[in-house]
């Protein structure tokens, strides 16, 4: 008989970037408020990466943390997976540069973009190729420089965003680990939050940054998140017929504490269960969940052995959530 396997977590890890923007220093270029901003959001600073600091270079920072916390060398990996939606180049990869940077040479080694979903389909992939059987170690990042693509004269986006990497490594086991992934997309409302130029469909040479920036309507991608984020978390508990009360601790995407606590609300968590890091991150968008993972572990709140449920929503619309026992 074979032995079921799954995909756990054997280590984490993370990095921002060392410049901090709080919101009163948003506030002397651009028309807002700390007291709007964290009213709104619960946001009360955010990180920036330097000039010419690069995703990948955040990226190995959280993956070299990560490796470590694992003990697993860069000969080991058989996959690495990088969640981002700011790559360095076009291309190659941001994988691909990231593996070149770790010295892990002839794994097989990719993007994912689905926005600030990115971090959870990551996972998702390297969780089915750990099933699958096609690999027994997995480095998934999540990691972004969203900062670079904002329009600073628009106080409606500017003030939500922030540059962060989290990672994990992810090893074959035969007890426990990822339980189930949940996947959803909705590509009918992509004008409700986006970054609308691109290789193949032009840059607006006239336009600052060529036009590069990201566009959204903020309180129906609110809606949306919020309706998006209540039928995922049903879909996972049912799926692995649990109670809501089962669950030890609430990692969600970090775009805005009142999403968050609706979440939360619907499982009836207390807050107290629930990591947060929105006030001190920002949005860093596929940098998110993994960011919020590394810092409940190492601060030693989440302990092996409890079921976590990780989930996130983003641009495209992107949804999903993964369940696992850590
Ligand atoms: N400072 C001060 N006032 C502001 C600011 C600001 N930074 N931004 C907007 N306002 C004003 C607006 O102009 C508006 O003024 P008006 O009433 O005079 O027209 C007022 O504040 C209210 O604006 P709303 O957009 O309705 O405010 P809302 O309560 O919806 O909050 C926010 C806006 C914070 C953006 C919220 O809608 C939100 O968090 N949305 C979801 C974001 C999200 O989850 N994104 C998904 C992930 S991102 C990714 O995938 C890349």
């Amino acid at each position: 008989m074979t032995q079921q396997v799954f995909a756990r977590i054997a280590g984490t890890g993370s990095y921002l970037p060392s410049k901090v923007l709080t919101n009163d220093d948003l506030a002397r270029f651009v028309d807002t408020s700390d007291e709007w901003i964290s009213a709104r959001t619960g946001i009360r600073q955010r990180h920036v990466a330097a000039e010419g600091e690069t995703t990948c270079d955040l990226a190995y920072h959280a993956a070299t943390r990560a490796m470590e916390a694992a003990g697993v060398t860069a000969d080991e990996l058989d996959l690495i997976v990088v969640g981002t939606t700011t790559p360095d180049l076009i291309f190659p990869s941001t994988a691909c540069l990231l593996q070149a940077r770790l010295g892990a040479s002839g794994c097989g080694a990719f993007d994912v973009n689905a926005a600030c979903s990115g971090f959870i389909y990551g996972l998702t992939v390297a969780d089915k190729f750990i099933r699958g059987g096609n690999a027994r170690t997995a480095l998934v990042v999540g990691s972004e420089t969203l900062t670079r693509m904002l329009d600073w004269s628009d106080r409606s986006t500017c003030v939500l965003f922030g540059d962060g990497a989290g990672a994990v490594v992810l090893k074959a086991d035969h007890e426990t680990g990822i339980l189930s992934t949940h996947l959803h997309a909705d590509g009918a409302k992509k004008e409700l939050l986006w970054n609308p130029v691109g290789v193949s469909a032009g840059f607006k040479p006239g336009e600052p940054n060529a036009g590069v920036r990201v566009l959204m309507t903020g309180n129906e991608v609110f809606k949306h998140a919020v309706k998006a984020l209540d039928s995922v978390v049903e879909e996972t508990l049912e799926a692995n017929g649990l109670d809501r009360h089962d669950i030890d601790w609430l990692i969600p995407h970090q775009a805005n504490l009142r999403i968050i606590e609706a979440t939360a609300k619907r499982l009836d968590m207390p807050m107290d269960r629930v990591i947060v890091t929105v006030d001190r991150h920002g949005n860093t968008s596929s940098g998110s969940v993994p960011l919020a993972l590394d810092e409940a572990i190492r601060s030693g709140r989440v302990q092996r052995g409890q079921l976590l449920l990780l989930e996130a929503f983003g641009g495209g619309f992107t949804w999903g959530s993964a369940l696992l026992r850590y």
